[in-house]
């Protein structure tokens, strides 16, 4: 039987007794006043407490007696680099490289970008700064110098920290060069940048700014340095993660320090049932909210041992690598998104691979990023033969909105849901006007306010976006964004995104930031750019351009100069691999370019011709312009 429905009741009931319970989890140097309360127009949770991260995630264990436990193991199949950090050697590590920043100026509220590839260095930088009180921002090394730029003027960090590459299959990519690029592009200068160098590139490093990061951890270490923790508020930022938004200007999600540690916990005892010395892998990367929470934060806040992998599901060397790994370290758990499934079972449909390990550690598999197809869900359930979980959260939340709660006793699993609320979301789902569908009925999903630990308080240093962009539409409400329904069991089904956000391969991407990096070519006079459903990334982005009249260069020239734009402008994560000139775009009337109709059109789904629509003809022109690239024939 599961305690599921006993403990939301318990949290609808007595929500801030629900949450000071759970407070119990987390070391406090200062007792709330508050468990919750509005501040400034805000929610805030945890008031007047003070807290460190790095003290609950690091130096606790260690206090504890268990020092000699794994915290961190690092596995590169792309290096071929493997290694290992209990505790103990996790506290000198961060203790250290806190001291070396300290030497450098950093004070607690200091802003500190990371641009780094999956290393256990990164999992240093981000709690050396949680360490300090200094709050780190981690860019994804997917995204090219503008986009890290764009990061760079919103958050005004003091300091960046990076390595000398990254490594993708086939290749290495410098980092170094694109952050100077970033830093010539960005309107704010850093005082200082510190560079990890790795053995397959060694970056220049500019005399004055640049510190190598070895270097300065020497110095700290040859004056036996080590920074203490420092204090901060519960409610005062530990990170911000910027995430995709409407438009190019991507959204400064804040996460505070003690609702997050908090929640992490919870999480971690109830919704994915690890405990301490556990091995828990989510296979991410640090740059997205899932490696925030469950590569880095929750498994230490635990006292579990977090994995590090620096690979792909396939091609790195095969499609046994998750395998490999989970049979190498005893994995008890596996995160990913279904992408990495669906690459698996495209590479090895029969499952051969996994009858080669050892997998008897594994007693769950949760995946969450995207929508959870079926069929992948069942594939995943029939070859591991573990309870395959899917849950449903976003950067926003920082964990899970709904999801199947493992540690007080599993529901039963329907296919294509994420199945229901979590305590502290009260999940709605409402009509135009606000009100609440009858189950079965889609609608917008919503949570009514307040929002749980964890969740984003609001945006950095812009109150104004945040009510905007999340509590304006439904007043007393979020806004999460994503069109679903609620079944009779109060089982949630995620439908589709409500804005013009895409998820490619668990990747959250802006059409509409695409759009305006597309709209900056010389040649092109309006554009837009769609999500088609892809069998492998689930969604990827096709690209439409009408060019200025006038033009009259060849249209293939102008489609790869798009293609290139994007890559050099957002990165190669936002995978735009078609662009597509058309000689008009459709319209409504009142000149709304028909998106939806145009994704139907691609994705050879039934749809009826917009009544509004300016030019019924303009379809087919897409359709053949589709067809062209053999899309949607
Ligand atoms: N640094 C630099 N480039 C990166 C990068 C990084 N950290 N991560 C991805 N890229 C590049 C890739 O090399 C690829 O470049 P290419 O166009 O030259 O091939 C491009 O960005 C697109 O990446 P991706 O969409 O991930 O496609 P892929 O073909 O490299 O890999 C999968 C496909 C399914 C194997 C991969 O997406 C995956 O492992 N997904 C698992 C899910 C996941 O990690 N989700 C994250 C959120 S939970
Ligand atoms: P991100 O902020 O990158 O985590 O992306 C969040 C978005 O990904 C959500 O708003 C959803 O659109 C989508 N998403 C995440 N998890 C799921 C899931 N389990 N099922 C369906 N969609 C999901």
């Amino acid at each position: 039987m599961s305690r599921y429905h006993e403990t939301y009741a318990a949290w609808k009931q007595d929500p801030a007794g629900f949450w000071a319970g759970a407070a119990g989890g987390v070391d406090w140097v200062k007792p709330w006043t508050d468990v919750y309360a509005r501040v400034d127009g805000l929610d805030r949770w945890f008031v007047g407490a003070e807290l460190n991260t790095c003290w609950n995630a690091v130096d606790r264990h260690v206090k504890a007696g268990n020092g000699e436990r794994l915290a961190v193991i690092y596995d590169s199949p792309i290096t071929g680099a493997k290694a290992t950090y209990t505790y103990n050697q996790l506290l000198d590590e961060v203790a250290t490289l806190a001291a070396a920043l300290e030497d450098l100026g950093v004070r607690k509220g200091d802003r500190i970008i990371l641009y780094m590839p999956m290393i256990p260095q990164a999992l240093f930088a981000m709690l050396a700064c949680a360490r300090l009180g200094a709050i780190h921002s981690v860019v994804f090394g997917g995204f090219a110098p503008p986009e890290l730029a764009t990061r760079i003027n919103d958050s005004k960090p003091k300091v960046i920290m990076t390595a000398s590459c990254g490594i993708e299959p086939g290749r290495v990519i410098a980092y170094k060069p694109l952050l100077d690029q970033a830093l010539d592009i960005a309107a704010h200068k850093v005082e200082a940048c510190v560079v990890f160098q790795r053995e397959q590139v060694q970056a220049e490093l500019k005399t004055g700014r640049d510190h190598d990061w070895d270097g300065i951890c020497h110095v700290a270490r040859g004056f036996g340095r080590k920074a203490d923790c420092v204090p901060v508020k519960a409610t005062d930022p530990l990170y911000i993660l910027y995430t995709s938004g409407t438009t190019g200007q991507p959204k400064g999600v804040v996460r505070d320090n003690g609702g997050h540690a908090v929640a992490m916990k919870w999480s971690m005892d109830n919704v994915y049932d690890i405990k301490p010395g556990e091995v828990f892998w989510a296979a991410s990367d640090v740059g997205w909210v899932v490696g925030h929470s469950y590569i880095v934060y929750a498994p230490l806040l635990q006292g579990a041992t977090t994995i590090v992998f620096e690979g792909k599901p396939v091609g790195t060397p095969d499609a046994g690598t998750f395998w490999r790994v989970i049979a190498d370290y005893g994995v008890s758990a596996l995160f990913t998104a279904p992408t990495a499934f669906r690459a698996i079972r495209k590479e090895d449909p029969d499952g051969n691979f996994i009858g080669k390990y050892d997998l008897t550690s594994l007693r769950t598999l949760f995946l969450a990023g995207e929508r959870a197809d079926p069929d992948t869900v069942k594939w995943a359930e029939e070859m591991l033969k573990v309870p395959v979980i899917d849950h449903w959260w976003q950067t926003e939340t920082g964990w899970a909105i709904a999801g199947n709660p493992v540690g007080l006793g599993m529901l039963p699993v329907k296919h294509g849901s994420p199945t229901v609320a979590m305590p502290g979301y009260d999940i709605q789902v409402l009509d135009e006007g606000g009100h609440e569908v009858p189950r079965g009925t889609l609608g917008a999903i919503c949570v009514k306010l307040p929002l749980p630990p964890s969740c984003l308080p609001t945006l950095w240093n812009n109150d104004e976006r945040f009510r905007k962009s999340y509590l304006s539409h439904f007043p007393g409400y979020y806004e999460t964004a994503d069109a679903g329904y609620m079944d009779e069991d109060g089982y949630l089904y995620i439908m589709a995104r409500t804005d013009d956000i895409i998820n490619v391969a668990g990747h959250r991407l802006s059409t509409g930031g695409m759009e305006e990096v597309l709209a900056g070519h010389p040649n092109v006079a309006e554009t837009a750019v769609i999500g088609i459903a892809d069998q492998l990334k689930g969604q990827v982005p096709v690209g439409f351009v009408v060019l200025k009249s006038g033009v009259a260069r060849p249209a293939a020239e102008i489609e790869s100069e798009c293609v290139k734009r994007i890559r050099e402008k957002i990165g190669a994560v936002a995978a735009l691999k078609t662009v597509v000139v058309v000689p008009r775009l459709p319209k409504t009337r009142s000149g709304k370019i028909l998106r939806a109709t145009m994704r139907k059109i691609a994705d050879k789904e039934e749809f009826k011709t917009p009544a509004t629509i300016d030019d019924p003809a303009i379809l087919d022109e897409i359709r053949a312009a589709l067809g062209s690239k053999g899309i949607g024939v």
